[in-house]
């Protein structure tokens, strides 16, 4: 930076925060959260544990998370304004993200502040799986307090109690993307907590930021291209003829990684697992041939560029492996992410600083002013 003045588009390469939480490293293709490798929490964390990790810096012991996950159950029910306006915003066919946007900001109205933070991360789901009912015509369920976080979930959609292999499937994926740097929707919570707002106001702004496609808000299109190329033999055609057409191959390419994203690693070998035990494992197959062919493909089409599998591409197979509709993808998303927000709301609050950048002004400044009658 020549001066204090000139204009970082998209603020790239500047450092807004100092944080404990994760740690991305790009050229190296590595994730840290909360000190430990990506792939040592992720397959073997419960998202409690995960949450709790971030939230107080360390893992918690068995007293410790007993407390942390019997507390957070209880919370999991909504007020009953909440379900109204969700009654309301399902009749107007709203998306779910704007469902939870709408729904995340009366989650202040029964508890109080110190039990805000878990009431959040408890109701998230909440008010996901009861949109979801209430758009489709249905009854919303009661959560169940004797189900951990993830088969709540998925109890809560579906109305069945998850196998083992759906639940560890979950809980990876949630713990996968609870926390990724200063992104975009985390870098919105920080901003807004720092004014000396509310955790649920820095929520509710974080959902808004998360929905956006360039953040959250397109893991479908990856399985859209599986689903299209839908046996292995025609899986070099279809990507050949997308690229000479010019279309990018989704679920592949990232602005940050320059090598595997560390994320797809363990996202696939949680989506192996699953689908092994409990699922379609010709698709995941037919996944795997998909993204090999699409590797060879972009290293043809941009040679030296390494542009590898994203996170994306095995969210997308995980989830629908999981049962859930591409609808649901983001805001199952915003369900794990929310709990780094808040982590990050906690850090910022410890800051204590408000976050106000500059401007430059590129408008004129020798404008003459006419009263109305004479424009
Ligand atoms: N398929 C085909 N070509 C791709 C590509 C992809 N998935 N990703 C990048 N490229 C090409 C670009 O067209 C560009 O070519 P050019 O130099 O001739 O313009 C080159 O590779 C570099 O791309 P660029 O947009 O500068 O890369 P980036 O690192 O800034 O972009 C993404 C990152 C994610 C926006 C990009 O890789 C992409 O659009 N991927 C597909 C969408 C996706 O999976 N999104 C989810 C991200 S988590």
């Amino acid at each position: 930076m020549k001066n204090g003045t000139d204009f970082i588009p998209g603020l790239e390469g500047i450092v807004a925060a100092e944080t404990k939480l994760s740690h991305v490293d790009g050229r190296a293709g590595k994730l840290i959260i909360g000190g430990f490798a990506l792939e040592d929490l992720a397959a073997n964390a419960t998202f409690a544990e995960t949450v709790y990790l971030l939230w107080h810096g360390r893992l918690p012991n068995k007293t410790e998370l007993a407390a942390f996950t019997t507390e957070m159950a209880a919370l999991r029910p909504l007020p009953d304004a909440t379900l109204t306006l969700l009654k309301s915003v399902a009749a107007e066919k709203a998306p779910v993200m704007d469902a939870l946007r709408i729904g995340a900001g009366t989650l202040s109205l029964d508890v109080t502040e110190a039990q805000l933070p878990l009431a959040i991360i408890a109701r998230l789901p909440t008010i996901v799986a009861a949109y979801w009912h209430l758009l489709h015509g249905r009854t919303p369920l009661s959560p169940r307090p004797d189900l951990n976080h993830a088969a709540n979930y998925l109890y809560l959609l579906t109305g069945d109690i998850p196998s083992q292999a759906k639940v560890r499937g979950l809980e990876t994926y949630l713990n996968t993307v609870i926390d990724h740097g200063l992104n975009a929707s985390t870098f919105a919570a920080r901003v807004i907590i720092a004014t000396g707002s509310d955790m649920v106001s820095a929520i509710t702004g974080a959902v808004g930021a998360l929905k956006g496609p360039l953040h959250g808000g397109a893991p479908g299109p990856a399985l859209d291209t599986v689903f299209e190329i839908g046996s292995p033999e025609n899986a070099e055609r279809v990507l050949r003829a997308k690229l000479a057409q010019g279309e990018r191959l989704m679920g592949f390419g990232h602005r940050v990684y320059k090598v595997r994203d560390p994320r797809a690693e363990v996202l696939a070998a949680a989506a192996e697992k699953m689908f092994a035990a409990d699922g379609n494992i010709a698709l995941y197959n037919l996944a795997k041939q998909v993204e090999a062919t699409a590797v060879i493909l972009l290293e043809e089409h941009k040679p030296g560029r390494n542009l590898q599998t994203n996170v994306e591409f095995y969210t997308a197979l995980l989830l629908h492996g999981l049962g859930l509709d591409t609808d649901l993808f983001t805001p199952t998303f915003a369900i794990s992410r929310a709990a780094g927000w808040i982590a990050h709301c906690f850090e910022q609050q410890q800051v204590g600083r408000l976050i106000r950048p500059k401007s430059t002004y590129t408008g004129s400044t020798n404008r003459t002013w006419r009263p109305l009658q004479e424009r």
